[in-house]
């Protein structure tokens, strides 16, 4: 990896699920038990906001039973030690990139861990159960929602993230299906724009012919294997 500088990572669900969270779109999967039109849209929010509040609540105290597991902790290490430009984009909504002590890290999709304001707009940390109405410390509105983003919304940070595309020598995707945009174009953006691209994951994506090279297999072996590839022995 001589002439590799700055990388961008994205993880999807898949680097999360043997720390035992579900995947979206696999077998026994998250929206095999629900409706994304039923918890994970705007009008879902207005229509049934008890439901919406109610499914992420309890994923949000599902996080106390788990635990980073060894593919968060290698991008973690590689954080620490990467003298090169490092960002983790991360689709998920979980702490476990946090909790395993990554740090140059983003959550395109917002967090768990987190409350928004409707009304201002203002993100406060979250660990408990957020009831619909529940008021806002800035602005005094009984408009706090789980700070997710929804279908149809903007993710976060997507300027920060194109940046780091354009800028990036190395982009590698972990755990995710790429089926959803825009994180699924980020692949183009940094091929076009010459960087190498590898994809890890334990299946085929849909975007698994857009890299350069694609290895099948579990993150927690693929992960740490990589970043001892791009570490060395650091
Ligand atoms: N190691 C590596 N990859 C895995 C593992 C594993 N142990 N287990 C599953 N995978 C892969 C699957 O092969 C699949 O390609 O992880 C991917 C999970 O795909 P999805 O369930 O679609 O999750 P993700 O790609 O993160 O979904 C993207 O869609 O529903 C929205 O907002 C939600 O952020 C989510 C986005």
């Amino acid at each position: 990896m001589t002439d590799i500088r700055n990388i961008v990572v994205l993880t999807g669900a898949g680097i999360s699920a043997e720390s035992g969270i579900a995947t979206f779109r696999g077998p026994g999967g998250l929206w095999e038990g629900h409706r994304v039109e039923d918890v994970c849209t705007p009008e879902a929010l207005v229509r049934d906001p008890a439901l919406v509040h109610r499914f992420y609540d309890l994923r949000r105290a599902a996080l106390a039973a788990v635990e980073p597991n060894a593919a968060h902790r290698a991008l973690a290490r590689l954080d620490a030690h990467w003298p090169g430009e490092l960002l983790i984009v991360t689709q998920n909504v979980d702490d476990l990139h946090e909790r395993a002590g990554a740090r140059r890290l983003l959550h395109m999709h917002g967090e768990l861990r987190s409350a928004l304001c409707a009304r201002c707009g203002a993100r406060t940390a979250w660990a408990g159960d957020l009831p619909p109405a529940t008021v806002c410390d800035a602005c005094g509105a009984p408009a706090l929602r789980p700070d997710i983003v929804f279908f149809g919304e903007m993710p976060y940070a997507m300027e920060r993230i194109e940046a780091a595309l354009e800028a990036c020598d190395l982009f590698v995707s972990i755990g995710t299906s790429g089926a959803v945009y825009p994180a699924a174009g980020f692949v183009r953006t940094a091929r076009w724009r010459g960087a190498q691209t590898i994809e890890l994951n334990l299946d085929p994506s849909d975007g698994s012919v857009f890299f350069h090279e694609s290895r099948m297999g579990a993150a927690s072996v693929l992960v740490p294997e990589w970043v001892v590839s791009v570490l060395g022995d650091a």
